[in-house]
């Protein structure tokens, strides 16, 4: 088959980003596919730009706002869809929601703050017009790309839902000392490959994690040795003294890149062969046969590395919408209307 024509290629090329989008929206499920890229394009015209600069504002202000945003954001959608259930709070009366969940106590507050400046900002622009589970999404973008990451479509159009069970959460995210056939399987689960997985947890390039996430891995691993032997020893070494004291300080923790922590790049998968790899999910990808050929591919191609995570991300943020009149557009993202 001969080439296309040069103004035929040039046209297929402005074109993929659209056809891939419509590709993620429709292998997505009904709800999802009534999300649009335009959606507040007449209701809101300046909502990307309200977002952007309250994200901006507030990541210059709180360098750690980006990791804490991405974080919530998987775990606002991994656990029971992208419906702004984890930014509920208590509420009396009501059963305890997501955020008080174990697993999201360590969700830091600087993105619930964000989530909060920005509908505060929308609400005066546009007033009930965008859901808090949109504002979320656009904000995790903005925040990736503000960090060196990949630029991606977001589709809009969510609703927020008016449920959010702590007691719902267990066993729905993962956690650290999960087998890797357990986490593929909850990955698998919501319809992420292997491959997606890895890609998802380039995430972990940015951020930090507490040292209790990682003890057993570093204090007493084994009567041969103190730490994991998957850990590279300096590593493992400079761990022990950094988290010395966790005991009495639970606030301690370390970069999960060390090498370029506030840096979205591909270092993180470059580090896994060394033994860099912060949490034993991390070094855990390196050690599978199953994940391994994905980690050496996105440690030496970063540019496949951004294509396969904004993918992945597009897709993630598909996961479990509500649209049409399931759901509502809350006044406040703290609470229900
Ligand atoms: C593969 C399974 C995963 C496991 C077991 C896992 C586990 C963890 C743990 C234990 C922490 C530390 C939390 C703390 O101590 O405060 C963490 C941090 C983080 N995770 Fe994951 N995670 C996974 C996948 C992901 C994915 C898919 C994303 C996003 C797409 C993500 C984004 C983050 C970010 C950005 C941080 C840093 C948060 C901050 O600095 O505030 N993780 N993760």
């Amino acid at each position: 088959m001969s080439p296309p024509p040069p103004h035929c290629s040039a046209l297929l090329l402005r074109i993929a980003p659209l056809l891939l989008a419509l590709l993620v929206v429709s292998s997505a499920g009904p709800a999802a596919s009534r999300l649009t890229a335009d959606y507040y394009a007449k209701s809101c015209p300046r909502f990307q730009q309200i977002v952007q600069d309250t994200v901006t504002g507030k990541q210059i202000s709180t360098p750690t706002t980006a990791a804490a945003t991405l974080r919530v954001f998987f775990h606002d959608c991994f656990a029971s869809g992208c419906d702004g259930s984890i930014l509920l709070s208590a509420a009396p009366l009501s059963p305890p929601p997501e955020r008080d969940a174990d697993i999201n106590l360590s969700l830091p507050g600087d993105a619930f703050d964000l989530v909060v400046r920005a509908k505060t900002a929308l609400e005066l622009a546009c007033p009930g017009t965008v859901s808090c589970s949109d504002i979320l999404v656009v904000a995790t973008r903005d925040l990736v790309t503000m960090l060196g990451g990949p630029y991606y479509d977001v589709f809009l159009g969510r609703r927020d839902t008016r449920i959010s069970r702590a007691s719902l959460v267990a066993g729905l995210l993962p956690r650290p000392n999960m087998t890797m056939s357990e986490l593929l399987s909850l990955f698998a689960a919501r319809g992420f490959s292997a491959q997606e997985m890895v890609a998802l947890a380039g995430a972990h390039t940015v951020g930090f994690s507490h040292c209790k996430e990682f003890s057993s891995g570093i204090y007493g691993y084994s009567k041969s040795s103190s730490f994991d032997p998957t850990y590279n020893p300096r590593f493992a070494q400079g761990l022990q003294k950094a988290c010395a004291s966790y005991g009495q300080d639970p606030t301690l923790s370390v970069f999960n890149d060390v090498m370029t922590p506030n840096k979205f790049d591909n270092m993180y998968y470059q580090n896994l062969p060394k033994g860099l790899g912060l949490l034993a999910s991390d070094r855990g990808l390196y050690g599978d046969p199953r994940t391994r050929p994905f980690v050496e591919m996105y440690a030496r191609d970063q540019d496949r590395f951004f294509k396969d995570f904004a993918r992945a991300m597009q897709k993630l943020s598909l996961y479990g919408v509500q649209t049409g009149r399931r759901g509502e557009i809350r006044r406040r993202c703290d609470a229900v209307n």
